[in-house]
């Protein structure tokens, strides 16, 4: 039985491909191992427990305030051990993080063939997202399979010279996902907290945003929450000690922000499904949003993910106070502009790109 080793090792990168390795271990066409590199600890065992795997190896990487430089060696040492004693005929990873971006290349020095997941997302600009831009087309060099969310994404893909025949749009696995776990009689001691007042859901950790401009972007929430009375923030805070001392300092005497953990995906979801409008640098958010019509300010200044621009779900506001305050004032008071942007369209497929992505790699693999 051919073998194919699933890796991944951040948390959205679990979120997407746990239900293909479900859907793939449940169809028994092939031997599975899941290896994760653990360069997300509490955050990514949330999701493992969620969608019940248990990896076949953690390199357990993580450490506080990791450096690229950390994060890289540490994976590219542990996984040619993997590599060496699995011998898998086939790895998958996904999008565009330093897990997928070193064991693609550890794979590539072995000669093994890689699967890329979520392939040919770009911005085109090499600096944003940092350093995630380079990570997706470096791999993009090296995979033998490109699995492209969208026409979108194949069409880049093809701009760079990569073979037709190495694309498949098979639409998003996070879509997968979000079918399984909305529910509309979920409740939460948050959302009693926040009642029948607006919820905005607050999401940012991107490693380019740290600093100044993530300072701008919660001095903008301040602000708004000082002029409106009637909403409350859910901001579950990433485990990057950098961004929670910066959040504790500058929202300390707020108390219509809730600071909480991570939630577990389930409860993001619902979370999400209740809130008003979600403020966010995250990438997987931007998918989400759309399918449920979530309108999402994005706090970037660039975006690979233009169908939910396109969609109108999504505006892309920069990193400025005053861009951010401004949009988000806009949105609270002008309910045209909030209706049209509150358009539930989904243009990540529906929710069988784990099967799909299951077919073609047995039409190719067995
Ligand atoms: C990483 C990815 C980014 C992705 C994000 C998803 C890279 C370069 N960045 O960024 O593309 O969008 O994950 O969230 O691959 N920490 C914990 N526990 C955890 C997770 C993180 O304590 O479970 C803390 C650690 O101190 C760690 C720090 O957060 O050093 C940063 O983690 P890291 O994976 O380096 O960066 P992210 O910003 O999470
Ligand atoms: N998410 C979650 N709990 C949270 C915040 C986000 O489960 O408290 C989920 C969210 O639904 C999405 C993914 O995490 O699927 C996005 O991860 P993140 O923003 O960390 O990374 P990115 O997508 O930017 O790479």
């Amino acid at each position: 039985m051919k073998k194919i080793m699933v890796i991944f090792g951040t948390r959205p990168e679990a979120i997407k491909m746990c239900p293909l390795v479900n859907e793939l271990k449940k169809r028994k066409k092939f031997d599975i191992k899941v290896c994760v590199t653990g360069q997300h600890k509490e955050m990514l065992d949330q999701v493992l427990s969620v969608f019940h795997i248990k990896p076949d190896y953690n390199l357990e990487i993580m450490k506080r305030n990791q450096t690229l430089f950390d994060v890289s060696i540490s994976i590219m040492d542990k996984m040619k051990d993997v590599l060496a004693i699995e011998k898998p005929n086939l790895i998958l990873v996904h999008g565009d993080t330093t897990t997928t971006f070193i064991s693609s290349l550890s794979a590539f020095y072995l000669n093994i063939p890689i699967g890329h997941v979520e392939a040919g997302l770009r911005t085109n600009n090499i600096h944003s997202p940092f350093p995630e831009e380079f990570n997706r087309q470096a791999v993009s060099l090296l995979a033998k399979y490109n699995f492209a969310p969208t026409e979108r994404s194949k069409k880049n893909l093809i701009l760079e010279n990569r073979s037709e025949e190495s694309i498949f749009v098979t639409g998003n696995t996070v879509i997968d996902a979000l079918k399984t776990t909305v529910s509309s009689n979920y409740n939460h001691k948050y959302l009693e907290w926040v009642g029948d007042n607006k919820l905005i859901l607050v999401t940012a950790h991107r490693r380019e945003n740290l600093g100044n401009p993530m300072r701008n972007m919660f001095n903008a929430i301040n602000r708004i929450l000082k002029e409106f009375t009637n909403i409350r923030v859910i901001y579950p805070i990433h485990l990057n000690p950098k961004i929670r001392i910066l959040a504790e300092e500058v929202f300390k005497e707020n108390r219509n922000i809730k600071l909480i953990e991570p939630l577990d995906v389930i409860d993001f979801h619902n979370f999400m499904y209740r809130a008003n409008l979600i403020l966010t640098d995250s990438g997987g958010i931007q998918e989400e949003a759309p399918s449920l019509g979530k309108p999402v300010l994005v706090m970037r200044d660039t975006t690979e993910r233009p169908e939910g621009v396109k969609a109108g779900t999504l505006r892309l506001v920069g990193t400025s106070e005053d861009e951010i305050y401004r949009n988000f004032k806009l949105l609270l008071t002008n309910q045209r502009m909030y209706d049209k942007m509150s358009k539930a369209i989904n243009p990540y497929g529906n929710g069988k790109s784990s099967s799909i992505i299951c077919d073609i790699i047995e039409k190719h693999l067995l």
